[in-house]
């Protein structure tokens, strides 16, 4: 998968040198650019926002160097690429989303700041191709360079052979509706709290049996918005 980023802070975007998605890009499985927004505007001071039209608080993103970002990006990428504005007024991102954008050629990132990106950046792209704005959250962070960390982590694991073990994915939060039952690991006692000892039976049916009525308790407390109805 290709993924490019247009940021006006590439540097947020070093950590993707470490950890799981490090070594999925030094074995090719994502290829990442990090595209500097500054880079393409003409001024003596790479201005890149300006005050809103009709007055109101804050700068709103110019559109002229959102526009020159994203042709070239677009110029040397796939023939069908997604293009990603993470924005409070977006779409909730989650774990189904994660998974479809897994399939994806080309995810093009857009990182707003300030009060977000003129308008007509998102409806001229969306007349090309497809423009998403996607949210992590009900809640304001500062841009979207934090929540395009948060997206590309969630998808970047579910592209193959980017986790070790694929089964790992596969008993986790969200991935059958339901939140993950609780683990456990040795010693059989840590301050005077043991295992469960149904996980320490050996019975492979009944330590089944047990972490699925863990998901449903921990998802009725947690999340009861989850559960389904026949639960
Ligand atoms: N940018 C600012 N707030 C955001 C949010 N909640 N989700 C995605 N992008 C954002």
């Amino acid at each position: 998968m290709r993924i490019d980023i247009v940021t006006i802070f590439p540097e947020f975007f070093d950590v993707l040198d470490i950890s799981l998605l490090g070594k999925a890009r030094a074995n090719g499985l994502i290829e990442l650019g990090v595209h500097n927004l500054r880079d393409f505007t003409h001024d003596r001071h790479h201005t890149v926002d300006d005050t809103p039209a009709g007055g109101g608080a804050g700068m709103v993103m110019k559109p002229e160097p959102w526009g020159e970002a994203l042709d070239a990006v677009l110029e040397n990428g796939a023939d069908d690429p997604i293009i990603i504005f993470p924005s409070p007024a977006g779409v909730p991102f989650d774990q189904k989303m994660a998974r479809e954008l897994a399939h994806e050629q080309q995810i093009v990132f857009g990182c707003g700041r300030y009060e977000g990106i003129d308008q007509r950046v998102f409806d001229h792209y969306a007349d090309r191709g497809r423009v998403r704005l996607v949210s992590l959250g009900d809640y304001v962070l500062n841009g979207g360079e934090v929540a395009v960390m948060a997206m590309i982590e969630a998808v970047g694991r579910l592209i193959p052979g980017v986790v070790g073990n694929p089964e790992s994915l596969v008993e986790e939060s969200h991935e059958d509706g339901l939140l993950e039952y609780p683990s456990y690991t040795k010693p059989a006692v840590w301050r005077e709290r043991e295992v469960p000892p149904v996980l320490r039976s050996g019975d492979h049916g009944a330590i089944a049996r047990w972490r699925h009525e863990q998901q449903i308790e921990r998802t009725r407390r947690v999340r009861p918005d989850l559960l389904p109805p026949e639960l």
